[in-house]
């Protein structure tokens, strides 16, 4: 056999978070272990009836839609997408030049690193973060400087923090609130002014990945970037399907702003891709035209799921806070077990009890010290995880 190397920006990078996590969740199940899987954020709940009927209404009945799509998306998803937008966040974008389709937001993102940047360019992203917004940037050879979120600081980056040399060298900067994996949320509006002024002082440019918007809880609600005057001059904003209606394996996301701002990743993915396909695209269009009752429902039930996981872990001395949003829990690790890595701790955790969690360090060097449950699994299940976890926390004590 030849020995062809693989890249070293792509030979630098570690096995993807889940790669390991999946490897131990197989061996759990080879084991026969009863599997409570809180490990990716991969909804349990199927996508809404209406729009998988949507689907293969069109993929039956609509012939042409199994042709190459255009590739930033069929003007009919892409008037959708900017309806919904003004709907939703009360901002006008114009469907013809400032929305993108993407194949889910991670390509887009990934894609949008590629297009942007160049051997070391400096990237500022949060830490922990969504692993994209580095692996994204590493894959590139560009470099980047990690933005910590502290519980102390309500894990949003504190801006004042980044050396004016490092923020002179950033092209972009990557921002996501409601957070994965923190599960914060930004409250006080002037954050996202804030971080607005710092980027158009640097030219940076500044992306909003908001998957979560729609999965908040009570009365808080999560804006578009574009709600704050001057962003359209600086900021991208990501969205996905995958959480808001259930669809992550359909593969279906956008990206809005300036037509200035979006042309490098329209272009680049010119050359690569022809987009989602155009049933999935018209099934996007359902999920956004569509009673958005279901949404609301979802919040609910991860806001119950939350609460319930929250109440249990406190119960058994962790130190957890109700969220606002997002359908992640990020709990930071008892005292007495914090003399091991999270790794550790997440593998002892599928190993001996057969609940699949994610360690906080796969999510940056800040997320060491704290696991990460999302919350996907059916409700009757989450009594067990707490068990579970009960039984395990009184071996650390
Ligand atoms: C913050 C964040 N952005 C983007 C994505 C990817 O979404 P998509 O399925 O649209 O690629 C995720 C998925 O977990 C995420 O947590």
């Amino acid at each position: 056999m030849t020995n062809i190397k693989i890249s070293n920006n792509l030979a630098k990078l570690p096995p993807y978070l889940f790669t390991k996590i999946n490897q131990l969740k197989k061996e759990a199940y080879d084991k026969n272990l009863d599997v409570i899987d809180l490990g990716m954020g991969n909804p349990d709940l199927p996508t809404p009836n209406h729009i998988v009927e949507r689907l293969c209404d069109t993929i039956k009945h609509h012939k042409n839609t199994h042709k190459y799509p255009q590739a930033k998306g069929i003007p009919k998803f892409r008037k959708a997408i900017t309806e919904w937008m003004t709907r939703r966040f009360g901002v006008d974008l114009d469907p013809e030049n400032e929305v993108l389709s993407l194949i889910g937001s991670k390509e887009g993102i990934a894609h949008l690193c590629m297009s942007y940047l160049n051997v070391g360019d400096y990237v500022l992203v949060c830490d922990p973060a969504y692993p994209v917004h580095f692996n994204g940037v590493s894959l590139v050879g560009a470099k980047i400087h990690f933005m910590p979120l502290l519980e102390k600081n309500k894990f949003l980056p504190d801006f004042t923090k980044i050396p004016e040399s490092i923020a002179r060298k950033s092209k972009i900067m990557f921002l996501n609130y409601p957070n994965n994996p923190t599960a914060a949320v930004v409250e006080d509006t002037n954050f996202w002014k804030e971080a607005i002024k710092f980027c158009k002082k640097y030219n940076i440019l500044l992306v909003s990945d908001n998957a979560y918007c729609e999965l908040t809880f009570g009365d808080y609600y999560a804006p578009s970037i574009f709600e704050f005057p001057e962003a359209k001059d600086v900021a991208l904003e990501f969205h996905s399907f995958s959480k808001t209606f259930n669809m992550a394996g359909w593969r279906l996301g956008w990206v809005c702003g300036a037509k200035q701002l979006l042309y490098p990743l329209e272009k680049f993915k010119s050359f690569l891709d022809y987009g989602a396909p155009m049933f999935i695209q018209l099934a996007g269009v359902a999920a956004l035209n569509g009673s958005q009752d279901y949404v609301r429902k979802l919040s609910k039930t991860y806001e119950r799921r939350m609460k319930k996981m929250v109440y249990g872990l406190k119960k058994f001395g962790w130190n957890v806070n109700p969220t606002k949003g997002t359908m992640y829990i990020w709990a930071k690790l008892p005292d007495k077990m914090l003399k091991e890595s999270s790794l550790s701790i997440a593998e002892k955790l599928v190993k001996d009890t057969g609940l699949v969690v994610s360690p906080g360090i796969g999510f940056g060097k800040h997320g060491e010290g704290y696991i990460r449950m999302s919350l996907v699994t059916h409700d009757k299940r989450f009594h067990d995880a707490l068990l579970r976890i009960g039984k395990f926390t009184k071996n650390y004590i």
